[in-house]
């Protein structure tokens, strides 16, 4: 569904991604893992187009995505959760899920994933006339998640999604990430540095180091695999 080949990305004279190649199976989740600093932010904004890559190929669906701006990405199926959330702070939780179905023209669509993202989140509909910033950092998350659902999209990027929130938080939005996988057969693509959790709801997953690619194996394996355990998994 989603192809990286040999994508090499620089901030100025900073190599961020050295000749990255990744590949993501529709209906998969997929989870690249790394300390602070690897690159993985950068795959996310290289694939969503804010980022250019100087060389390589980023293709989706089998379009090359390198000619295309970030809402004509969207278009095609590809909505990213930015890192820290960046929910609109002073629209509510409503006009915030309506910005995220800007694209869209089927109505009667978006009202059914509007109750859709509710069932899924039931404290965002208590709360949709609140604004945004008034809610708490699990339910800031919650709503970023939501309003990329609004966009109904093929292909979801998470960027940290567990960054600065509780354990049984970070708990239940990953077992909602399993289950809009699931259901929709929506394909997930997760960065995190929490790879514990990240690799216990991932089928696949990368590791990534200085912007290479270092390991690449079943999340399971990667669980086991020695290496990711004393560096990543404190074990
Ligand atoms: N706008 C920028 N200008 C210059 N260098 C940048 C910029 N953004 C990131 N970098 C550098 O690129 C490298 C990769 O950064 P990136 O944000 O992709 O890492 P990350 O894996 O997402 O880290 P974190 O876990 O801290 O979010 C780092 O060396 C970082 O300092
Ligand atoms: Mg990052």
């Amino acid at each position: 569904m989603l192809e990286l080949k040999d994508v090499n990305t620089f901030y100025g004279s900073i190599q961020a991604l050295k000749s990255v190649s990744m590949s993501v199976q529709k209906g998969e989740i997929i989870t690249l893992i790394g300390a602070n600093g690897a690159g993985k932010s950068t795959t996310l904004m290289t694939i969503s187009g804010i980022v250019r890559p100087a060389s390589g190929v980023v293709a989706f669906e089998g379009q090359d995505l390198g000619a295309l701006e970030p809402d004509q990405i969207v278009a095609t199926g590809i909505c990213q959760v930015p890192e820290g959330r960046r929910i609109f702070p002073y629209l509510t939780v409503q006009e915030n899920l309506d910005l995220g179905a800007y694209l869209r023209r089927d109505n009667a669509e978006i009202h059914k994933d509007l109750d859709y993202v509710f069932t899924l989140f039931p404290i965002l509909s208590q709360r949709r006339h609140q604004a945004g910033g008034t809610l708490s950092g699990g339910e800031q998350q919650m709503l970023a998640i939501s309003r990329a659902l609004m966009a109904r999209p093929r292909l979801l990027l998470l960027d940290e999604p567990s960054l600065g929130l509780a354990p049984l938080i970070v708990q239940q939005i990953f077992e909602i990430l399993t289950q809009i996988n699931r259901e929709n057969g929506t394909t997930i693509f997760l960065v995190e540095q929490n790879a514990y959790m990240a690799l216990r709801i991932a089928h696949r997953g990368y590791v990534m180091e200085n912007g290479v690619i270092v390991l690449a194996d079943a999340a399971s394996a990667l669980l086991e695999n020695d290496e990711v355990k004393s560096a990543y998994l404190g074990v």
